[in-house]
């Protein structure tokens, strides 16, 4: 059974799980610099954790930058990839951000070998491909009309 919870950056031992997943996602399998990953948005972000039973699996954040709520540091631990978790855990979110942030456009910065993950989800890209630490990225939408 998998569950989603949202929290703040307050919720002290939540957010520690967030980080211990980012930091072994994102900083030691994918070598960002943990003062790029840890940045000064941690606080006004809306944060999730997706548990599978009772396991911690996988995390990201919602941060409000107008006229976008922004998708950002999704992670799930690679022995967990490819049983739907991530799935779950954006489809999860892009419901938070439509009742909550119905006036905002959902948009990220994807990381183009994750690109594919989004498209199925309904996601589109936009623009050029660009590097953000040392990583090619695309800014993906979604598209309401
Ligand atoms: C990208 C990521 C979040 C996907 O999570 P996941 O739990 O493995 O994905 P799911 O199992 O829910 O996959 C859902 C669907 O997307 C597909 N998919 C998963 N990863 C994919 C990828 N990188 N490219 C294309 N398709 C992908 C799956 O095959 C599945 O397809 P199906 O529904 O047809 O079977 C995960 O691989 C991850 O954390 N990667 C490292 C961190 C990262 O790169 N994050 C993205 C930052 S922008």
């Amino acid at each position: 059974m998998m569950k989603v919870i949202k929290f703040s950056s307050t919720q002290m031992n939540e957010h520690a799980q967030a980080l211990k997943i980012r930091r072994r996602v994102f900083i030691d399998e994918q070598r960002v610099p943990e003062a790029i990953e840890i940045d000064e948005h941690e606080s006004s972000c809306t944060h999730f954790l997706i548990y599978d039973e009772d396991e911690a699996v996988g995390t990201a954040r919602l941060r409000v930058k107008e006229p976008w709520i922004k998708f950002e540091r999704i992670a799930v631990l690679e022995q967990t990839r490819g049983k739907g978790v991530g799935r779950e855990l954006v489809e999860k979110m892009m419901a938070h951000a439509k009742v909550h942030f119905p006036h905002l456009m959902p948009m990220m910065n994807s990381q183009l070998s994750a690109e594919g993950f989004y498209r199925k989800l309904g996601w589109v890209s936009e623009g050029e491909i660009f590097f953000e630490a040392g990583i090619p990225h695309v800014q993906m939408v979604i598209r309401t009309n």
